[in-house]
């Protein structure tokens, strides 16, 4: 059976440290090592809008000699025209792997179960395991390490960036703490999942509704869109509620004084994020940003050595 990468707890602590360091390599050679050199297709469906990852999986494709298929989940009727489990029978004989966007979790693992190829999430409702590792690579090239580093997530800690945070920061011994209002953080069972982590690696997972406390002496300090993909009907009362959370100048004053800003964008400036924080000196988003690629290519690459 094909490993995946539909959650981030897909990989162990020792295999995440094993992917960040061949994103690292990766980086520093990018048009080295051809492991879907044939080329080995990689189709690639999103169901919800996209830039970073459709471009990042694209080029990352590329650099490793394979050849990236835009399929259209619309055109095909993935779960209407077809089953999923027929979609993945057909795409796990035409393609040596299967990035998928998607909404349902369930349908993610439905592809996974009947593909035969590696699937890799490339963001559903509940996870977004890509940006997880895009994020961390960040953070160890502008911080030297991961374990023992204070993470706070900001703001609908209850949406898939909150909850990857939870799993991969803890897989990767970072204390994590996630602020949002009641409403807005992860499930009871997401907590336990990611603590029980947590208590294998060193590290933490922390809720603190008061954002000013949940900031205090953060090494890094994240938010993500208060309205994000499929969510926008809600969109008038998120604004309203997660206000108190907004990532300003004034908040990020009490992290560390060398902590770094993270965002996976798109960002909504003067919302969750001002332009002066977002733009200003602490942020790293651009590095985020490129680093997709290379974290997407080391899970690529990871997987395609173990089908
Ligand atoms: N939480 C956001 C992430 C966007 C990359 C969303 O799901 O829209």
């Amino acid at each position: 059976m094909p490993r995946h990468l539909l959650a981030d707890d897909d990989l162990t602590p020792a295999e995440q440290a094993e992917v960040l360091a061949l994103a690292a390599e990766l980086k520093a050679d990018p048009y080295g090592p051809k492991p879907l050199d044939g080329p080995v297709t990689v189709a690639m469906i999103f169901d919800k809008p996209t830039l970073r990852t459709q471009t990042s999986f694209g080029a990352g494709i590329a650099e490793l000699g394979g050849h990236a298929m835009l399929v259209d989940g619309a055109m095909a009727g993935i779960g209407k025209r077809e089953s999923v489990a027929d979609v993945a029978r057909v795409l796990g004989r035409q393609a040596g792997q299967i990035v998928w966007r998607t909404y349902a979790q369930s349908a993610l693992e439905e592809m996974a179960e009947f593909s035969g190829v590696p699937v890799i999430n490339a963001l559903t409702d509940d996870f977004h395991p890509c940006q997880l590792l895009a994020d961390l690579l960040t953070i160890s090239e502008h911080k030297g390490r991961l374990a023992g580093l204070t993470a706070v997530f900001l703001g609908d800690a209850a949406c898939n960036m909150g909850n990857s945070w939870a799993l991969a920061g803890a897989t990767a011994g970072m204390n994590v703490v996630l602020s949002g209002p009641e409403g807005y953080q992860p499930e009871p069972a997401m907590i336990e999942r990611a603590r029980a982590i947590a208590a294998t690696t060193g590290g933490s997972v922390t809720v603190e509704i008061d954002p000013t406390a949940a900031v205090a002496g953060a090494d890094v300090v994240i938010t993500d869109t208060w309205v994000s993909m499929g969510k926008e009907d809600e969109a008038a009362a998120r604004l309203a509620e997660l206000a108190p959370y907004q990532l300003n100048a004034e908040l990020l004053a009490g992290a560390a004084d060398d902590a770094i800003v993270m965002h996976c964008l798109p960002a909504y400036r003067g919302k969750e994020i001002t332009a002066e924080v977002l733009d200003g000196p602490a942020s790293v988003i651009w590095d985020e940003a490129e680093n997709r690629r290379h974290a997407q290519k080391a899970v690529m690459t990871w997987l395609q050595a173990r089908r």
